[in-house]
């Protein structure tokens, strides 16, 4: 019997009805395979200020640490967002996070399923089998260099590191190699001394995948690039910001924001969560979508080697899709609350593809 702890940090807005539905979900594997997964639920982000004035407590780092995976939902609270003298912000508790648990690559994959593409903002042909996986370093760039203000001035440093780049570099080229073998780097090398060190330090690790094809972009084309185009991508690699803007604006490709999962993996436990926000508004309404924490958690199985288990989970998301069993941004006529979605989710994990649509 295989045994696994899971460090859950559900956070803010809609990031524990979310996360609720991929913990149903897990649940659900762990009764059908018959694998024990323990939950360890603790305070992230604004609530973790709200309870103890430290977005993110010693006893939640400790506990992900202890941890073989972490499991989180989102944070973020707009009490904070248009108060820019707040010295603690709930974005600083999941940098932190990053940081201690050396979680250098963010994974973002962007599917566009077929069923959903009369969502998506672009016309169907041009997303029709769209399928990209982002690489963005997370743990350096302007997000972790020195900051200064004075009363009239600011600064944020922008550094790298050839050996910060190289690591999250190899993992690219990895997965480059394990798909069609294209890997694009996104830089500003025309402008920016560390978009220079990326190229020379991939141009390098290049050497070592003959068999991946590499092209370089830079990043204001990288952006125009994904909506005229967004099938010549398959492997995206860059740095910290860059990868911030360019996987908002490639995740929406899909249809909606609430489908897409993210892996961060590094030198410790990885982590898990939607890309998507803590979207305030729709808090306690039952509207949110929980796919795409739901494809975290499949994400967090395939990183324990539990393939079989990751692929029922994505069929049983596939089937939830075929059958419109969505939350009302993708299904209005008909839609269905987050819970119900996890449940049919769940349901079908359990039962296998054949489940009954209600
Ligand atoms: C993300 C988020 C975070 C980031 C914020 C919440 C700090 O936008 O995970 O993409 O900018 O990295
Ligand atoms: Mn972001």
């Amino acid at each position: 019997i295989l045994t696994k702890h899971i460090a859950v940090l559900p956070g803010d807005g809609i990031g524990p009805e979310v996360c609720n539905e991929a913990v149903k979900v897990l649940k659900a594997i762990s009764e059908r395979f018959g694998h024990q997964f323990e939950f360890n639920t603790k305070l992230m982000g604004a609530c973790a200020i709200d309870a103890t004035g430290d977005p993110l407590p010693e006893d939640t780092l400790d506990a992900c640490f202890d941890a073989d995976a972490v499991l989180m939902g989102a944070i973020g609270d707009p009490k904070y967002d248009n108060n820019p003298g707040a010295k603690v912000r709930p974005e600083q508790g999941l940098l932190r996070l990053r940081k201690s648990l050396g979680l250098f690559a963010n994974i973002r994959p962007v599917t566009a399923y077929d069923a959903l593409l009369e969502h998506s903002p672009l016309k169907r042909d041009r997303v029709e089998g769209a399928d990209m996986l982002i690489f963005r370093e997370l743990t350096g760039g302007i997000y972790f260099g020195e900051k200064g203000r004075t009363e009239d001035s600011a600064y944020d440093h922008c550094t790298y590191s050839r050996e910060e780049i190289e690591r999250v570099a190899h993992l690219a080229f990895q997965a480059a190699s394990a798909r069609t073998g294209k890997l694009t780097l996104v830089d500003k090398a025309n402008v920016l001394e560390t978009s220079r060190l990326w190229r020379e330090v991939v141009q390098e690790v290049a050497k070592g995948y003959e068999q991946v094809k590499v092209d370089y972009l830079f990043v204001d084309n990288a952006a125009m690039q994904l909506i005229l185009n967004p099938k010549q991508f398959d492997v995206m690699l860059t740095e910290n910001m860059f990868g911030d803007i360019l996987s908002d604006e490639a995740s929406v490709l899909a249809g909606s924001l609430g489908l897409l999962p993210s892996a961060s993996v590094g030198e410790r436990t990885a982590l898990f969560e939607p890309i998507h926000g803590s979207y305030p508004q729709a808090k306690g309404k039952g509207i949110a979508n929980p796919i795409a924490s739901i494809l975290s958690a499949a994400m967090l199985l395939e990183h324990f080697g539990l393939q079989q288990e990751a692929s029922v989970v994505k069929d049983a998301v596939q089937n939830a899709i075929d059958h419109q069993i969505l939350t009302p941004e993708l299904n209005k006529e008909s839609s269905y609350t987050t819970e119900q979605v996890g449940s049919y989710i769940a349901y079908c994990v359990l039962e296998g593809a054949e489940a009954l649509p209600h």
